[in-house]
């Protein structure tokens, strides 16, 4: 067989074999394992990937009821797009028509072709949250500038690494991709990922704001003047043929609040649904998105190794590395910039005991939220940006030789003696992989597989019947893509309060 064939055969399989849940939105699929790494030269996605991509057809068109997918890919379809506010479905139903009348590099050099969005990561951009919380934001901003919205990321990696896209075709066509094909795109649309090029790509796109205006961080003079401005001017440019050919491609990376997409919405009309906390959050999210196939083979493995059943389980995350809840105990002696979040929290002393107490708190708040079902209370699944936290809670404390070695400790320190009592109380799982948690921002550089981890831990929270979390948004994102309106949070933040946040969560208060 030629490659192809087998990769084409073998996709099938795993196809036939999946597993759809539909809750809110996404789909966990649980597929058999494939262990094709074999990584296309130039782009650092796996050939399965690759081939995936190249014959990807959007789920939508795919509506034959005599497989068993075409009956699960329908269901999941009119699961996804049922409820969302008709601007987004009028625009979502724009781009697929987009794609596919324009296909591959034509959405870039057919003259007929619309103006193109792209939701950018080329250096530092922040957590997922920020990253990929802000769909909403995206779609607004492509319907108001008629503009087809894509996504590059390239730090630490491409977002196909990670991520695939579902109904929504996102990605750039891969003949953008290669450099060194002679076939009419112009250099300034080569939108290659690699470091180096990118800072390149980064200068040779201009910008949907104004440069000055700092979308990413948006200060009160953004929401008064600037975004309006830029997308005043976006709609001026069409009007003239030379300065549309110069933004055919814009990129953005607006980090927008809540209060202030609801008011833009309101102007335009739309009460009903605000999407930041709806159900339509969590479907936006898979109409973009499903797991890549690596982070789907992680995700499997999850679900299979540690008995959860998706919508059956409760998720309680403690960040213990967020500048938000610690500054100190970074690991490494002297202090460094960014501390515990750049470099890993410390697992000893202070460090631990502070990374425990969290947890044990957040813990018994994530208690008060369980179900009682008729044979055994519900599992909590439990992580945190500390890979030393999630074993210790998950695996050493219910270990009889952990226990036997440290028994003295174990009943002397008060820390350790209440973890122990706290998480004896429920079955508590957690995901080990043997590798830190990377932060995917502050602790770029690593291979794209070192981040799976975070990609996975957002599913699986994303499919749990209840999220309690502390500071920072990644928890908080899980949730709401989640449309569960179960929720706790077990932390404040010290500085830099969200309000959107607090207003939405319901902070945890234990009986002393
Ligand atoms: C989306 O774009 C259309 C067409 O320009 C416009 O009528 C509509 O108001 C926009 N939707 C929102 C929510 O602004
Ligand atoms: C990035 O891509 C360019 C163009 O293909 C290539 O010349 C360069 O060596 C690449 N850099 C890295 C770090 O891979
Ligand atoms: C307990 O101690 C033994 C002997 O030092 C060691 O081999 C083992 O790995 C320890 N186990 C745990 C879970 O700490």
């Amino acid at each position: 067989m030629t490659r192809r064939a087998f990769l084409a055969v073998a996709f099938v399989l795993s196809l036939l074999a999946q597993f759809h849940i539909h809750r809110s939105g996404i789909s966990i699929a649980v597929s058999p394992f494939f262990d094709d790494q074999a990584v296309i030269p130039s782009l650092s996605v796996t050939a399965r990937e690759w081939e995936y991509r190249t014959n990807h057809q959007p789920a939508a068109t795919n509506t034959d009821p005599t497989t068993e997918r075409g009956m699960d890919a329908g269901d999941s379809v009119s699961n996804l797009l049922e409820g969302l506010p008709d601007w987004v479905r009028t625009y979502i139903d724009w781009h697929q028509l987009q794609r596919q009348k324009f296909p591959g590099t034509k959405l870039f050099t057919d003259p007929a072709a619309p103006p193109v969005l792209l939701r950018t990561c080329y250096r530092i951009c922040g957590g997922l949250h920020d990253r990929l919380g802000k769909l909403p934001w995206d779609l607004y901003l492509a319907n108001q500038t008629g503009r087809v919205l894509l996504m590059n990321w390239c730090h630490p990696a491409p977002l196909e690494e990670f991520l695939l896209p579902n109904l929504l075709d996102w990605t750039l066509p891969r003949d953008l991709n290669a450099a060194s094909v002679d076939d009419g795109v112009p250099a300034a649309m080569r939108l290659f990922h690699n470091e180096t090029t990118c800072l390149w790509t980064e200068k040779m796109i201009p910008t949907l704001f104004d440069e000055a205006s700092h979308e990413h961080r948006p200060r009160p003079e953004f929401w008064s003047h600037y975004l309006d401005e830029g997308i005043r001017q976006d709609n001026v440019a069409r009007g003239d043929q030379k300065r549309l050919q110069e933004k055919k491609v814009v990129r953005h990376r607006i980090l927008g609040g809540e209060l202030e997409f609801q008011k833009r919405l309101e102007m335009a009309g739309e009460t009903t649904d605000l999407i930041d906390w709806t159900p339509s959050f969590g479907k936006i999210f898979g109409v973009f998105f499903q797991p890549s196939f690596g982070v789907q083979r992680e995700l499997d493995k999850v679900y299979r190794d540690l008995r959860l059943i998706p919508g059956q389980y409760s998720a309680v995350h403690c960040r213990v590395r967020h500048p938000k809840g610690i500054k100190k105990f970074s690991k490494g002696k002297t202090p460094v910039p960014g501390g515990p979040d750049r470099v890993g929290l410390l697992w000893e002393g202070e460090g631990r005991e502070f990374a425990i107490e969290t947890a044990v708190h957040a813990l018994q708040c994530g208690q008060t939220l369980l179900h009682q079902g008729a044979n055994e209370m519900e599992p909590i699944y439990f992580y945190s940006d500390s890979e030393d936290l999630v074993r210790y809670v998950t695996i050493e404390l219910h270990d009889p030789m952990f226990e036997k070695n440290y028994s003295s400790i174990l009943d002397s320190n008060k820390i350790h003696a209440t973890a122990r009592k706290v998480v004896q109380r429920s079955r508590i799982v957690g995901r080990h992989d043997g590798t830190a948690n990377l932060h995917i921002d502050r602790q770029g550089g690593a291979k794209p597989t070192a981040y799976y981890g975070s990609f996975v831990d957002l599913m699986v929270a994303a499919q749990s019947r209840c999220v309690t979390y502390g500071v920072g948004n990644y928890a908080m994102f899980a949730s709401k893509i989640s449309g569960s309106s179960c929720r706790l949070q077990h932390q404040e933040e010290s500085w830099g309060v969200d309000e959107n946040k607090k207003e939405r969560t319901k902070l945890c208060s234990l009986p002393s």
